[in-house]
């Protein structure tokens, strides 16, 4: 049945203009893209995101980088759209994407293991957290689509 995830384009991605680009793959790819907004988050609300990598040695790099400029955050919905956006994106490491998924998002449009330019969720549980982290309130600069 159909699912939802939340896909978002990272600041390198938007500020490389590959916005457009990547939402042609996504409708390719018979996701609905049925909210987005452009935010640009504050390093309170980034650590807030990706709390569950707060002990990691990049974390505060990780910050830095997710607070550079505004994102695109998209709720994305299609069947089994978790597990479909995660392959669409292909791996963290948009070196090792070029080699190993030349045809993923990231090989297209990300630059090593931390600008990977864009984001999925991991699973059904993340997806739920991560969308109602970006949409659970109602934002002057949500556009919403019909559903
Ligand atoms: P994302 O899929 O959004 O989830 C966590 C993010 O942390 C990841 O994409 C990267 O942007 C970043 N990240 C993951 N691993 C590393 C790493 N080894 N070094 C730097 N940043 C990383």
């Amino acid at each position: 049945q159909r699912e939802r995830t939340l896909a978002m384009i990272k600041p390198d991605g938007l500020s490389g203009n590959y916005t457009e680009r990547i939402k042609e793959v996504i409708l390719e790819s018979g996701f609905d893209i049925v909210k987005e907004a452009v935010v640009h988050l504050d390093a309170e609300r980034a650590s807030l995101f990706y709390a569950e990598h707060y002990e990691r040695s990049f974390f505060d790099s990780l910050v830095k980088y997710m607070t550079s400029g505004p994102v695109l955050a998209m709720v994305l919905e299609r069947p089994d759209a978790v597990l479909h956006w995660r392959a669409l994106i292909g791996p963290t490491d948009a070196r090792k994407a070029k080699i190993s998924h030349p045809n993923s998002i990231r090989a297209m449009c990300g630059l090593d293991s931390e600008k990977n330019c864009v984001h999925g969720s991991d699973s059904p549980q993340s997806a739920a957290r991560e969308i109602s982290f970006f949409f659970g309130d109602v934002r002057s600069d949500t556009v919403e689509h019909d559903e």
